[in-house]
């Protein structure tokens, strides 16, 4: 089980302090969650805040860009240390174009499925991906309430990925926690994204181990 706990809830006053706590712990990856105040009704941060980390960590760069128009900016976030690039669906109308160009840059290429889109939406493109990202809340912040019906997806994207030969990973993102964690394994997720329920624990590096061993 890979464990890609997002920075987005770590405290950006100690962000040096934070990703060297991620760096130090049995993450895998750490998840980047870059916003735009126009895909999503929120503002995280950019390619400074990106480079900063990268800077600080040996981890692989695991960047969900839920952004409106990826396509001007992908050289700029391999440039600045982005190793797997993970588009939204829901903001490309040419996905095969950018997925390929992902791939050319050197990245992983990932795309990522707000609750409402079903994975049919995937079959033309499953082969070409390194990573499908299920959204488990409407992206825009951390802390919500995981969706169960998330579970019944990912079971779903499996079959596809069997069905269509592929080998992409599943990766789950938005109130993940200890509880659902199981289910999500067994439904056949490969990668976990936990953010509020790392970083408001007493012990995130002990959390994220416990993560580790679902
Ligand atoms: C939500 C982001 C998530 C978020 C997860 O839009 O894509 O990566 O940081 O946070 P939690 O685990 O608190 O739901
Ligand atoms: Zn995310």
């Amino acid at each position: 089980m890979i464990i890609s706990p997002s920075v987005l809830s770590c405290d950006f006053g100690n962000i040096e302090r934070d990703t060297k706590m991620l760096d130090n712990s049995e993450a895998d990856w750490l998840h980047i969650d870059v916003m735009d105040g126009v895909f999503v009704p929120n503002i995280s941060f950019g390619f400074p805040v990106l480079e900063a980390i990268r800077k600080n960590t040996n981890k692989i760069l695991d960047v969900h860009l839920m952004i409106a128009n990826p396509d001007a900016y992908l050289s700029a976030f391999k440039k600045a240390g982005a190793d797997i690039l993970t588009v939204h669906y829901e903001a490309c109308p040419h996905l095969n174009r950018t997925i390929a160009a992902i791939k050319e840059l050197g990245m992983k290429a990932g795309v990522a499925l707000n609750p409402h889109t079903p994975i049919s939406v995937l079959e033309e493109v499953i082969c070409d991906l390194d990573l499908v990202l299920i959204m488990s809340v409407n992206p825009g912040f951390g802390g919500q309430k995981f969706i169960p019906s998330s579970i019944e997806k990912v079971e779903k994207l499996k079959k596809l990925i069997l069905a269509k030969n592929a080998s992409c990973i599943i990766e789950i993102d938005g109130g993940v926690n200890l509880e659902n964690g199981p289910l999500l394994v067994k439904a056949g997720a490969n990668a976990l994204v936990a953010g509020s329920f790392v970083f408001n624990s007493i012990n995130p590096e002990e959390t994220i181990a416990k993560l580790k061993k679902l």
